[in-house]
């Protein structure tokens, strides 16, 4: 799928997403906030979606959001008035970020690699912008290590890539390599399905 199939495909998904958010905070509220719970600084988080990880976040945060869908950051940003947080919200491509490099303390992600057409392109802009001494910090998604789980994930993958587009069996840890990044700590739950990061941005002239 192209970027502009999958902006259309998120812009019909976004309000069902809202809906349901609190099924994700059952699921997947202790994986966000064990690692976004921390962040200090500017933060930007890349494809924010509906915001769905704005209240796991300190409230000192100076906060920039970015989204490729105009519905999810609608969303989004009735999400921000209900927190009564003051972020800044933008519609951009993640793989073409239009920020300086070294521009945040913290870049962080959630369940986004799966849905852009070049992932690791995006990692690297994710250390682009991200200063030397801040960090990166993702919660994806992926193959699961239950074998009947994986079989089921690869059976339905064709089908669930054409409906939402999303390659739920993409495994994070291959992209963040394949990246070239470095990884300080990372955890794997939920069935080997999420996969979580903490990233430390390479000196720019190891880039
Ligand atoms: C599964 S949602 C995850 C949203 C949110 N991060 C979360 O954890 O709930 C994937 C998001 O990636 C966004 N997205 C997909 N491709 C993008 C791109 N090239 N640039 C920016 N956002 C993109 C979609 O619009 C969608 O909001």
């Amino acid at each position: 799928m192209s970027v502009s199939d999958i902006k259309e495909s998120y812009d019909e998904y976004a309000d069902q997403m809202d809906r349901f958010e609190w099924i994700d905070s059952v699921i997947l509220g202790r994986y966000r906030r064990a690692r976004f719970g921390d962040v200090e600084g500017r933060v930007l988080d890349v494809a924010c979606g509906t915001g769905t990880n704005f209240k796991y976040l300190p409230d000192s945060v100076d906060l920039v959001g970015i989204d490729i869908s105009p519905e999810m950051l609608a969303n989004a940003t009735k999400q921000l008035a209900e927190l009564e947080i003051d972020g800044n919200l933008k519609e951009m491509d993640a793989q073409e970020l239009k920020f300086a490099d070294d521009s945040f303390n913290a870049v962080i992600s959630s369940l986004s690699t799966c849905t852009f057409p070049d992932p690791v392109a995006v990692l690297r802009e994710m250390e682009r912008v991200c200063k030397p001494d801040g960090t990166i910090r993702l919660v994806e998604h992926g193959r699961s290590d239950i074998g009947p789980m994986a079989k089921y994930q690869e059976w339905r993958a064709d089908a669930h890539y054409e409906k939402t587009g999303c390659r739920w069996t993409q495994e994070p840890r291959e992209l963040v390599s394949e990246a070239g990044l470095d990884v300080r700590n990372t955890n794997t739950g939920l069935f080997g399905t999420i996969t979580t990061f903490e990233i430390t941005p390479n000196q720019r002239d190891q880039r």
